[in-house]
């Protein structure tokens, strides 16, 4: 009998550093605050509204691209929070999470040999993503130190061959959030270009010290080339659903949904009629921004006592951290290898921001999730203490 061998299609891809960071984390007894996910559950409410609709037998193959009230709902808070109209039926498509709506938008969009540009440190599907599309991955850094963009950079590195750029902000791991002005160079360095944008809005709802989130939405000139990505699982605390959508024109999203059909085809019909009714009542996601700024600001003054350096976070779950100033010799390892020593020495789990990088570059910066019961996050504080 004999297996044959395969040629990788992604050579370079291992297990990630998420979920080896995690399984550390359970074999130590860690407090996991890498992985980004809640350890609280969601809004019982919803938990309801997905029941009621199992129970009124909504159960079968919903619609291709979602089912309409649920796409109904997300243009209508659309076009509130970003005053842009897409219409229900033509541009917006409900998808299995933000993940696969990124690679059906890539695999639709990028033709072997195309370009595509990211700006890292990056969430760690994109390259991947691009990768399986047979397309060129263009890495421009975010500056380092502040994580904002260099429009500069982003101008040298479009040509030609560029058929996309991805951003992402509310920005997963740094936690910078991108101004009106960021949003409005971005609009008219792409004015001349016939590049795409494919639009990470996952942590929409997630932006503090009352700043307003700049969706792509809110730029014609954005819009009008977007695929805007956004993520059902954070809003919700429902990371394990993983429903996601897609807003983008009509033109673009006919080519999007012939990947999606033969991709998932479509997502599961209870929970996206659940979320359609939960949707009804703007204040889970009117509120969180408040509901995670308060866990911020309770994370944050408990590093403060340590010699952890604060890096600033305006929006995400995500806070990130120097360790060059600690009083350990371990300060001077490696990120990774110092997030290993932290998890089984100390107790809690980090994620290294070299992760999120393609050369592994390491500033001494690694990133804790503070999407946790305050319990959580004091024991994490009580450890970290030592430090
Ligand atoms: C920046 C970013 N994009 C996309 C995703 C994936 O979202 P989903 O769970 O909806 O696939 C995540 C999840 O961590 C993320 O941080």
């Amino acid at each position: 009998m004999h297996t044959p061998v395969l040629q990788s299609r992604l050579p370079n891809v291992g297990t990630t550093i998420f979920t080896v960071m995690s399984a550390l984390a359970t074999e130590t007894g860690a407090v996991n605050l890498g992985q980004g996910f809640p350890d609280f559950d969601c809004d019982p409410k919803l938990v309801d509204a997905v029941t009621q609709a199992m129970q009124r037998g909504q159960n079968q193959y919903p619609p291709m691209t979602g089912v309409p009230v649920l796409r109904e709902a997300i243009a209508a808070k659309v076009q509130a929070l970003y005053g842009h109209a897409y219409h229900p039926v033509t541009d917006i498509t409900v998808t299995a999470g933000a993940t696969q709506a990124i690679l059906t938008a890539i695999l639709a969009v990028v033709h072997p040999g195309d370009e595509v540009i990211v700006l890292e440190p990056c969430y760690d599907s994109y390259v991947p993503n691009i990768e399986l599309a047979g397309g060129v991955v263009v890495r421009v850094p975010l500056t380092p130190g502040n994580f904002r963009p260099d429009f500069d950079k982003i101008a040298a590195a479009i040509t030609p061959r560029t058929r996309a750029l991805i951003i992402n902000s509310p920005h997963n791991p740094s936690g910078t959030v991108w101004s009106r002005e960021d949003m409005l160079k971005l609009q008219d360095l792409l004015e001349p270009t016939d590049v795409l944008l494919i639009s990470d809005e996952v942590y929409e709802h997630m932006v503090f010290d009352g700043q307003q989130h700049q969706s792509a939405a809110r730029f014609p000139g954005l819009a009008a080339r977007a695929f805007i990505v956004s993520s059902f699982g954070k809003t919700y605390h429902v990371t394990g659903w993983k429903v996601g959508f897609v807003a983008a024109p009509a033109s673009l999203s006919a080519e999007f949904r012939k990947v999606h059909q033969f991709n998932v085809f479509t997502v599961n019909t209870p929970v996206q009629y659940g979320l359609a009714t939960y949707m009804a009542d703007p204040a889970p996601y009117l509120g969180l921004s408040d509901f995670y700024q308060r866990k911020r600001d309770l994370f944050r003054a408990g590093l403060a006592q340590t010699r952890f350096k604060l890096l600033p976070c305006e929006g995400t779950y995500f806070q990130c951290v120097d360790i060059s100033a600690l009083g350990v010799p371990e300060r001077a390892l490696p990120e990774a290898d110092f997030c290993q020593w932290l998890t089984r020495e100390i107790g809690v789990a980090a994620i290294p921001l070299s992760a999120f990088y393609g050369n592994g570059f390491d500033q001494h910066v690694v990133r804790f999730c503070f999407a946790k019961k305050d319990e959580t996050l004091n024991a994490a504080l009580q450890r970290l203490a030592r430090l």
